[in-house]
């Protein structure tokens, strides 16, 4: 499976944990950057995995930022993205299933790397169930549409 990641410099650190892991466990996972504790600009990073994403080259986008916040509201404005900020096990299975989210965002200053790991692994093993809410997806999709330009 083909991951793209991508961090801040709030999410170097955690971004890298996460690349050793899923090096570790045969995931071919592409680091878009920032690979530096420099200050920048997290929705620069967040452009780069989201598009990477609508593009089909990965099946999946892992952002990393403070919070976990700014990075994953500016790849929601990317349209086809669903990011999802998780902190815990539970929500990382129940947006696979229920929204099909295709960008798992964490945050390093709110979630330790086991825990963070633990999030990763739950994300990417679970499965979207279609049906009813795929038709609330296709809500999501239709709201994109109305404003796109
Ligand atoms: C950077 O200091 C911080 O604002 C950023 O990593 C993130 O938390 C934003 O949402």
């Amino acid at each position: 499976m083909k991951i793209a990641i991508g961090s801040d410099h709030g999410g170097v650190d955690l971004k890298e944990e996460i690349i050793n892991f899923l090096k570790s466990e045969n995931y071919d996972v592409k680091d878009f950057g920032t690979n530096s504790k420099a200050s920048c600009d997290y929705p620069d990073y967040a452009l780069k995995v989201a598009e990477a994403i609508v593009a089909k080259e990965f099946e999946f986008g892992i952002l990393v930022c403070g919070t976990g916040i700014g990075i994953s509201i500016a790849a929601n404005k990317v349209p086809g993205i669903r990011a999802a900020l998780c902190s815990d096990t539970f929500s990382a299975h129940a947006t696979r299933e229920h929204n099909n989210a295709n960008i798992l965002a964490l945050g390093a200053r709110s979630v330790g790397p086991g825990l963070a790991l633990d999030i990763v692994k739950t994300f990417l093993n679970a499965k979207f169930e279609g049906d009813r809410h795929q038709a609330r997806i296709d809500k999501i999709t239709a709201i994109e549409k109305k404003y796109i330009k």
